[in-house]
């Protein structure tokens, strides 16, 4: 096993677990999640085996979502108990990489795999998730149908066709919001993207010729700077099972981390999020379509208040969030997300506005989000159609002494403002010695 480990330091904390009594009893080894394992089994011979694997491992650190994937066989058939993300993985390829293996690992899986021997248990799919989730809500809306299951399609079927497709255009009109502040931001010189509430990082293996609409982020910001650091973050745990595997094989290393923004001081001075980036350095934070889904005014607040104090100067904090935009009010959706136990908020300009904490707009300010960019693809449609409000701005920089700021956006000469942020904390202030990860 630690041969075939991409992290074979795993084995040390692994639970072995014995299958029976007596001398002729079976072991197994149980290898919890870590480095760039996202998810593992054990088969066993029955449904007494697996009670004593479930029982062994249940509570454990590092086996999430312990289940026994085969509830529907007979008792004494042969049973995979399964932790780790219920995310699609058909191939022995893909199952070799979410189980953490490298390179060499991966090809010694496959071979067995795929060998004609009936001893080997060939891994069916995991058990599908009964409640919908906004992730692959939002994918379906996109048009992206692969990673969603049963219940997310429900949910849309259960919405009148022209709420269904007022929901789609409002996604779409979000998703193509985000080339426009990508290549803003980085002909600024931002280099450091943290992504929140990131869903699904897209299409992993997406080509240039795919539909633009289903790009990912790093895919985007690719396309100006090709050395830049991307992490994606999301609280659900879910999303980055296969896509981390894929993702680690693109030049850029974009990053996974799996975190509830409603934490945000734990999120931000979490060890993974303070290694992945460089926080001596402007860092831009998208917030897209990821506050409407926390339904209360006060964290959402306290949450942004603390990420403006954290930032470093010079960084970017673009927002995109749910509002009424005159008829078809987006807070229709409201009771039919919570009867699918989703909170979902849209708030007005003024509350989404007071969350830029009196750091200076950039320009055209807080405005439909097709109405951001002229080059918005969907700059035609009525502003009730987006459906919801964006805009970017950059932290001043405190001077001294004064209660002035100085805006300091990277790459461009500084002038003078008025900030909010006067405190940027000691977290930040011990954050800035650290080095960018090699
Ligand atoms: C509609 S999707 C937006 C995806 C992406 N930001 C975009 O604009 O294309 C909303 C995402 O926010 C995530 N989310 C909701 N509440 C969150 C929380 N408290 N912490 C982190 N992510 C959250 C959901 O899991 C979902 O993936």
């Amino acid at each position: 096993m630690a041969e075939r480990l991409a992290d074979p330091a795993l084995v040390e904390a692994a639970v072995e677990i014995k299958l029976g009594n007596g001398e002729s009893c079976d072991t197994c080894l149980a290898v919890p999640l870590g480095g760039r394992r996202v998810a593992g089994e054990i088969t066993v011979t029955g449904w007494s085996q697996a009670l004593i694997v479930l029982l062994a491992l249940e509570g454990k650190q590092g086996f999430p979502d312990l289940r026994d994937g085969s509830y529907s066989s007979a008792i004494d058939a042969p049973r995979t108990i399964r932790w780790g993300l219920r995310t699609h993985a058909e191939g022995p390829r893909q199952r070799a990489r979410m189980w953490g293996y490298h390179d060499a690992g991966v090809q010694a899986y496959v071979a067995e795999q795929t060998r004609d021997d009936p001893r080997i248990p060939v891994t069916p799919l995991p058990a599908l998730p009964a409640a919908p989730s906004v992730a692959r809500i939002y994918d379906l809306l996109l048009g992206r149908r692969g990673d969603s299951y049963m219940a997310d399609r429900a949910f849309l079927r259960s919405l009148a066709p022209a709420d269904a497709e007022a929901l789609s255009t409002a996604a779409v009109v979000n998703r193509t919001h985000l080339p426009a502040v990508v290549s803003h931001l980085t002909a600024l010189g931002i280099d450091q993207f943290l992504d929140l509430g990131s869903g699904l990082p897209a299409a992993t293996d997406f080509r240039p010729s795919d539909n633009p609409l289903h790009a990912p982020l790093h895919a985007i910001v690719a396309r100006h700077r090709d050395t830049a650091r991307v992490v994606y973050a999301d609280h659900d745990r879910t999303l980055f099972g296969f896509s981390r595997a894929v993702l680690s094989e693109h030049p850029m290393k974009p990053q996974c981390v799996q975190g509830d923004i409603r934490y945000m001081r734990r999120f931000l001075t979490s060890g993974r999020v303070q290694h992945l980036l460089d926080w001596s350095r402007p860092i831009a934070v998208l917030v897209h379509d990821v506050l409407p889904w926390i339904g209360t005014d006060t964290i959402v607040k306290r949450l942004l208040a603390v990420l403006r104090e954290q930032l470093p100067p010079g960084s970017a904090v673009s927002i995109t969030h749910a509002a009424d935009l005159g008829e078809n009010r987006m807070s229709r959706f409201t009771k039919a997300f919570r009867a699918a136990g989703i909170a979902y908020k849209p708030r007005d300009h003024a509350f989404v506005e007071a969350l830029f904490g009196g750091w200076p707009l950039e320009s055209p300010g807080l405005v439909p989000t097709n109405r951001w960019h002229p080059g918005h693809p969907h700059a035609a449609l009525a502003p009730h159609e987006a459906g919801a409000l964006a805009g970017l701005a950059f932290k001043p920089e405190p001077i001294a002494g004064e209660t002035k700021s100085a805006v300091v956006r990277p790459g461009v000469a500084s002038s003078t403002q008025s900030s909010a942020e006067s405190d940027h904390g000691q977290a930040l202030t011990a954050a800035r010695h650290r080095q960018h990860p090699s």
